[in-house]
């Protein structure tokens, strides 16, 4: 099939190559002539995990190829999917205004049957006005009075992948989602994605939107259900980890998305809990749960600096050393990243930031100033009156902590992903606190 792909950032990117993985020639686009003229000498814009050698591979092989240009790719391509960000508006909405942009460029451009795919994330119904959109745009040559001579589609295909595995995610699929509303479009979808073999869930547009947000939403709840047991848990001495294993094992519950730590973030969860909220109000049912999902996530990262506030005693003046930057392992990417909250809320108390991360510090140094960055974790301990584990890469799993521990001013640690709960750190002569492990 020849496919394009609108928007070549972490979700464009990684479907572009995947789908040209599994047979199919893609065309990326993207406005940012430069990530363009990057991309055509195989340098990615960002970390993700295989995405080099898979990029490599398909330019190479001329299976893959970048531009600029929407009229050029609509041109060549039979599918077009839709990956252009959509960025939160003042009032938490989604805003669409590069998907109408986009979907009005491809109506100008186009000159022959085409599949038009939202796969960014978007809110219920705009799969309608992508195709009022393109119908009011068309050009003249296919319009006979009211009626439109040109045949089209748009469909809902949305994306489950998640950072730092997406290549995976992508190739390993638990379920595809296709929201058609034309026997064409769905056999289309049927042979994209024929070599990946997986069970396709066929539904309406609206169905399609809504089950991406339904997802996102339930997964954004599950953790900040657990992230409530942890609160109890720190109370009544019991352990959270046990306690998700102990509910995980009921197959109706599933051990996944059951990790209580500093809460969610990412450009994801944290927006599209958002714009759902939204949504709801829109179509009048207001969504108190999501509201307390939300609420919970922002808790969870207040209540972490209260414990330090508590253990640490004076906050003004102490080094704190941050062990990891990223919304999550595995990628480079700051969008809503919970340390960015926590770095501002302990400088705001006088604090002095140390931080290491193995691939976000360039990301981190564009949205945070005053950090003092740090070559490995041992040059961050040197000095610290505690530290701080936010994100949990599996290099920091096993450092030496007898060296740590020298290197440190004081032997604290937080560990806010629970990341070390069976290194005994505290045998090693640490003061240690994990989330919800029964210990405050
Ligand atoms: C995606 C989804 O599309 C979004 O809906 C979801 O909520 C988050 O994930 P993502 O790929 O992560 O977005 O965003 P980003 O990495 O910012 O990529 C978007 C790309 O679209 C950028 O490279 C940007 O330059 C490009 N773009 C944006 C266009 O090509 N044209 C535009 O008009 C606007
Ligand atoms: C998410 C969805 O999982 C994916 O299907 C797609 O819709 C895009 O959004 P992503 O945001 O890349 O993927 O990462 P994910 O693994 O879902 O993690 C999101 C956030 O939740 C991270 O900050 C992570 O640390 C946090 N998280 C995840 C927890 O706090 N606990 C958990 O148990 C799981």
């Amino acid at each position: 099939m020849d496919i394009a792909i609108i928007g070549s950032g972490y979700v464009g990117l990684v479907t572009g190559v995947c789908l040209a993985h599994i047979g199919h020639r893609v065309i990326c686009v993207d406005n940012n002539q430069e990530k363009i003229k990057r991309l055509r000498q195989a340098k990615i814009p960002i970390y993700e995990p295989g995405l080099d050698e898979l990029v490599k591979k398909y330019l190479k092989s001329k299976r893959l190829s970048f531009s600029t240009s929407i009229k050029e790719a609509t041109r060549k391509a039979t599918v077009i999917f839709i990956a252009v960000g959509t960025p939160a508006r003042q009032n938490g909405e989604a805003d669409l205004t590069y998907v109408e942009n986009v979907a009005r460029e491809i109506a100008l451009n186009m000159d022959s049957y085409k599949l038009i795919v939202e796969k960014s994330t978007v809110p219920a119904e705009t799969g309608k006005r992508i195709e009022r959109t393109i119908k009011l745009n068309l050009s003249k040559k296919f319009r006979k009075g009211n009626k439109i001579t040109l045949d089209f589609d748009v469909a809902s295909n949305p994306e489950f992948l998640r950072e730092g595995s997406a290549i995976h995610d992508f190739m390993h699929p638990d379920r595809v989602v296709i929201g058609v509303e034309s026997k064409k479009a769905e056999q289309i979808f049927r042979e994209i994605y024929k070599p990946l073999k997986t069970h396709m869930i066929v539904t309406n547009i609206s169905s399609a939107e809504l089950i991406k947000h339904a997802s996102n939403s339930f997964l954004a709840t599950k953790i900040s259900f657990i992230n409530s047991i942890a609160q109890i848990c720190d109370h009544v001495g019991a352990d959270v980890l046990k306690v998700a294993e102990g509910m995980g094992f009921d197959k109706r519950i599933g051990r996944q998305f059951l990790d209580a730590g500093i809460g969610y973030g990412g450009s994801c969860f944290p927006k599209d809990v958002e714009a759902f909220i939204r949504l709801s109000e829109k179509s009048g049912y207001h969504f108190s749960l999501l509201n307390e999902v939300r609420n919970v996530n922002e808790c969870q990262r207040i209540s972490f600096v209260k414990l330090i506030e508590d253990k640490l005693w004076i906050i003004k003046g102490k080094k704190i050393g941050i062990l990891g930057l990223a919304f999550k392992p595995n990628t480079d990417d700051m969008r809503n990243a919970p340390s960015i909250d926590l770095i501002n809320m302990l400088q705001n108390e006088g604090a002095l930031i140390k931080a290491y991360d193995p691939k976000a510090m360039p990301n981190t140094k564009k949205c945070l100033t005053k950090v003092t960055y740090c070559k490995d974790p041992y040059e961050l301990a040197k000095g610290c009156d505690c530290l701080l584990l936010v994100t949990e890469w599996d290099e920091f799993k096993d450092l030496d902590f007898k060296m740590i521990r020298r290197l440190m001013k004081q032997p604290l640690v937080f560990d806010g992903r629970n990341l070390y709960h069976d290194k005994n750190l505290k045998e090693l002569g640490f003061e240690y606190y994990g989330i919800g492990r029964g210990q405050i």
